[in-house]
């Protein structure tokens, strides 16, 4: 099956989200909405994306890098004027143009696909996405003829009263044979109420030259909806989160409490693992099977491996393997490597580090800028002064070191394999293996003193 090319509208203003930020770069469950359009489209068969910036177009590009080509409107003169900056690229181009809008997130690759397939069955030179709307207001109607067929579509500002009770609307999404399209466009006017150059007249103009013109409906509405401010955003969220749920629950992951568990579009979850409430899942998360995630844990992309336990911890930008307990209240922050089979107790933060396989860090502990080993035990309180003011350093431990209550690190430090420090220790010294490091005041008891105060 040959593929197609989209033409993804995304050059207006977006005047409603009242932002700075173009509206298609707004995220809905962690990802632009652009990228979710692109990532249907993808999903669906296209094999080229172009993208049609205006408003803040740089930031756009930049966002979206390589996976599109760009084309700037100058001038938002409206949709069919948009599609037409496409034509340069386009040269030549004999195949389908499927034109999407950028503020559309909840597209799904199934729906665009079936899209263009039906349009190639029916062997017709356009077919709109049509969707059957609770409420119409403002979109353009699907005015049909008696025998059922599309005779064009009617904006919502152009059209009568009669023409505002249809409740089937144009999604704004269609299937164009490109050199069909760019002909007609040629002959959009802009004598409308909006003054604009309307992509939807090429319907009607390609159905007077005697071409076949198509409609397919989509089976529900909300996967077509258009983003236009944050009210609507925060509705497509939720949508965008209930399904991401739903995929998960049939894939084999028990989720508590739906409604407070929030998992971003990309992650991914192994079947088993139970998800506790109030929990946050963002970015490239991975969590493997059999893990016990929550209650109130946030994992920003982090990949944690299968048989993990977390509850009252953020992680992110770090990497947890297999058999790792942790929490209540752990932060693992970048570049931080769990080892398999460590234990992490309340109240500790790792950073930039790599906890070698069943060590322990059971309570009250900073662990940053280093290198812990094997089956190491990090007492209550152990510290590493990574930093001095300047510069970070790092501090090694070496496998089945003791490193005793309070014990202060002071980098860079190596404490070497079953080393030993005493408890309150200030180490500013490396210690040899299997040694014993105690660094602080020897102990002076003075008797009868309770007696000589008074
Ligand atoms: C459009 C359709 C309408 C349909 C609705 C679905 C037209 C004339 N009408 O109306 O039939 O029901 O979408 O949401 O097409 N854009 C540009 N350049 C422009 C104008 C628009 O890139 O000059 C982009 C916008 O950024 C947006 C998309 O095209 O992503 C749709 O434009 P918008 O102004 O929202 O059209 P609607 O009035 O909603
Ligand atoms: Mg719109």
């Amino acid at each position: 099956m040959s593929n197609f090319v989209t033409v993804i509208l995304a050059a207006g203003k977006g005047t409603r989200m009242k932002s700075k930020l173009p509206k298609v770069l707004h995220k809905a469950a962690g990802k632009p909405m652009l990228q979710h359009v692109l990532d249907a489209a993808n999903k669906g068969g296209a094999e080229r994306n172009i993208v049609v910036v205006g408003f803040g177009g740089d930031v756009v590009r930049e966002a979206m890098g390589d996976q599109a080509e760009f084309v700037v409107q100058t001038e938002q003169l409206g949709t069919g004027h948009a599609v037409k900056q496409a034509a340069p690229l386009l040269e030549g181009f004999d195949g389908t143009v499927m034109v999407l809008c950028g503020d559309t997130p909840l597209l799904t690759g199934d729906l665009l696909n079936k899209l263009y397939t039906e349009h190639k069955e029916a062997k017709a030179k356009a077919t709109v996405l049509t969707a059957i709307m609770p409420d119409a207001t403002g979109y353009g109607r699907i005015i049909r003829t008696e025998d059922g067929s599309v005779a064009r579509i009617v904006e919502h500002k152009d059209a009568t009263e009669e023409e505002r009770k249809v409740n089937e609307v144009n999604s704004g999404i269609y299937c164009f044979e490109a050199k069909d399209m760019f002909e007609a466009l040629e002959q959009v006017g802009c004598d409308n109420a909006q003054g604009e150059y309307y992509l939807p007249d090429v319907l009607e103009i390609l159905r007077d030259k005697g071409e076949k013109i198509w409609a397919v409906a989509a089976d529900d509405y909300e996967s077509t909806l258009g983003i236009n401010s944050r009210v609507q955003l925060s509705g497509a969220e939720a949508i965008l989160r209930r399904r991401k749920n739903i995929e998960l629950m049939d894939n084999g992951v028990t989720i508590m409490d739906p409604s407070t568990t929030y998992v971003d579009c990309d992650v991914e979850v192994g079947s088993d693992t139970v998800i506790y409430p109030m929990t946050w899942l963002e970015g490239k998360t991975v969590i493997g099977e059999n893990c016990k995630i929550g209650p109130s844990c946030r994992f920003s992309d982090t990949v944690i491996g299968n048989n993990v336990t977390a509850h009252f911890a953020y992680g992110h930008e770090c990497v947890v393997d297999d058999g790792v307990d942790f929490g209540p209240y752990v932060h693992l922050r970048p570049k931080t490597h769990i080892g398999n089979n460590v234990h992490i107790g309340n109240f500790v933060e790792v950073k930039n580090s790599n906890v070698g396989e069943g060590t322990k860090l059971p309570h009250l502990q900073y662990i940053g800028d280093s290198d812990v080993g094997k089956n190491v035990n990090c007492g209550c309180g152990t510290v590493t002064v990574n930093y001095d003011g300047k510069i970070k350093h790092r501090t090694i431990i070496g496998d089945n070191a003791f490193v005793g209550c309070n014990t202060s690190l002071v980098a860079p430090v190596t404490i070497g394999e079953g080393a030993y420090t005493g408890a309150g220790s200030v180490i500013t010294k490396d210690v040899p293996a299997k040694t014993l490091a105690i660094g602080r005041a020897h102990q002076k008891n003075i008797s009868g003193w309770h007696d000589k105060r008074d």
